[in-house]
């Protein structure tokens, strides 16, 4: 079949055929551009296949290209990368691979086109078309490829057994395409990922990150994470989200399963994300992406704060709190980054329970002003993580739960138009204290700093300097007596 796609037009890759010619080698386009040109789905990254030497059609494409392109060889490896006006042409020779039971690293040899599809993880990503005057456009897809984009199917060429066991990796790569894409992965595929499931603890885990990171940003994460649950993979990458599964139910009281209701959160955040505003600066880079570590995260506490009280039932104190001090450790055991974005998850977390203290009529304006003390312009991601808690199946509740929240907003736009805590800073500072009254540092100086944050936190005095310098006088002289 040739395929007729203005995309299949680009100067770039008639140039890469030319030079292939010239130098009288075959080859190919193929993998996940040729995957996404049938799928509509733009993509700069351009693999491809050489039947013989990749570096070699690689230097000549550069050179052709002229000034603005840039090569970047890989000898140890056979391959080439050369980037052009913002795309990214990867040259490999097609090959042969076997692999050690012990490792991801193959024993590579060259080999044909087809022994290079063989060798492929997907039918959807072994397609490949040919980029030689010749056979220009025309369309390889020995697997049905095309058929299973159609059927929506994620299934390996081979038997899985062997594709897994030979990089487990595509384990991850199943359940993420199969997330991303909105496809189903094949009987026979999903029967092997739970067979092999064990064979993951020879991937790295900055590589399952990764993925897990991909499946967070689809359109609906949470089936990724019921794939890994269904495959059985979960438990053994991530062991705290498996124990979130199941209903324990004592003198006919249940409580809800956390597992999916931690799902359902996460696609509402999902579904909510649009309306977090970009930055401009902002430190935590992909902030939709970091939100939805939190919602994921958010009662991550919950099994180990359960606990039966025979009058209240199941309950789950300081479940936030427990969860919290949880996120560094999963962050770092997940390799996830330890800096300010963990930082944020540790602190939405940690939030997630104070807005809906905050509803009572008899709330003070101080609970309210710690709240936007504590959480800083971080405040509006928080409400939306509270709006995506709601996920009761009673209507008129989640109404009244979204109602409550709308009023908690309003009480936190009043109080930060009034008294400016958002991006509170004390307005006198301890070098200024330790002047005053004439100190060498010490304790005394961090507990008069904490008085005046207290006092205007707690509408004592008004979060001006004058007033912070007569409280802090008035602190002393009580303490002089
Ligand atoms: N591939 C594979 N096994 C892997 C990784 C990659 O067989 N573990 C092959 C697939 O044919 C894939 C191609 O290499 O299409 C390119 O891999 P990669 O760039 O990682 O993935 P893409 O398919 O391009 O998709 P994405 O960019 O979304 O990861």
């Amino acid at each position: 079949m040739t395929v007729n796609n203005p995309k299949i037009e680009a100067p770039v890759l008639h140039l890469i055929g030319e030079e292939a010619d010239r130098l009288g080698l075959e080859c190919y386009v193929i993998g996940g551009w040729v995957r996404d040109l049938f799928l509509h789905r733009p993509s700069d990254d351009i693999d491809v296949v050489v039947v013989g030497s990749g570096i070699s059609l690689a230097e000549a494409v550069a050179k052709r290209l002229g000034k603005g392109a840039h090569i970047a060889v890989f000898k140890t490896y056979g391959t080439a990368q050369v980037k052009h006006k913002g795309m990214e042409l990867e040259f490999v020779g097609a090959r042969r691979e076997s692999y050690r039971r012990d490792s991801r690293n193959p024993i590579v040899e060259d080999g044909t086109l087809e022994e290079d599809q063989n060798r492929r993880d997907f039918t959807i990503n072994a397609m490949a078309i040919c980029l030689n005057k010749h056979s220009y456009g025309e369309l390889l897809d020995p697997f049905d490829g095309i058929g299973d984009l159609e059927r929506c199917i994620i299934k390996t060429p081979l038997d899985p057994d062997i594709t897994f066991s030979d990089d487990p990796l595509r384990m991850m790569r199943a359940i993420r395409f199969a997330t991303q894409l909105g496809f189903n992965l094949d009987g026979e595929t999903f029967d092997a990922i739970a067979r092999n499931k064990e064979r993951i603890g020879i991937i790295t885990k900055e590589r399952i990150a990764e993925e897990l990171n991909k499946i967070m940003l689809s359109r609906r994460p949470s089936e990724g994470w019921i794939l890994l649950d269904k495959t059985g993979l979960l438990p053994l990458i991530f062991p705290e989200l498996a124990a979130l599964k199941g209903v324990e139910v004592k003198e006919g009281r249940g409580h809800k399963d956390v597992f999916y209701h931690t799902l359902k959160v996460l696609d509402n955040v999902a579904n909510l994300s649009p309306a977090l505003s970009s930055r401009e600066g902002d430190k935590l880079e992909n902030r939709v992406l970091w939100l939805r570590w939190a919602a994921l995260l958010h009662d991550i506490g919950k099994p180990r704060s359960k606990a039966w009280d025979p009058q209240a039932g199941w309950t789950f104190r300081n479940h936030n709190y427990i969860g919290a001090k949880m996120v560094p450790k999963i962050f770092a055991r997940l390799k996830l980054p330890l800096n300010e974005k963990m930082e944020y998850v540790r602190k939405m977390v940690d939030l997630h329970m104070r807005p809906i203290n905050l509803i009572e009529d008899t709330v003070t304006d101080s609970a309210v002003r710690r709240l936007l003390f504590e959480a800083g312009d971080d405040i509006d991601d928080l409400m939306l993580l509270c709006d995506a808690d709601i996920t009761s199946r009673n209507e008129q509740k989640v109404e009244r739960y979204h109602r409550n929240y709308q009023l908690v907003r309003q009480k936190m736009v009043e109080l930060e138009e009034r008294d400016r805590i958002r991006n509170f800073q004390p307005p006198v500072n301890g070098d200024e204290i330790m002047a005053m009254f004439h100190l060498e540092p010490c304790s005394l100086v961090g507990e008069l700093k904490a008085a005046v944050k207290d006092a205007i936190l707690d509408g004592v005095i008004p979060n001006e300097r004058d007033a912070a310098i007569q409280y802090i006088n008035e602190l002393w002289q009580k303490k002089q007596k």
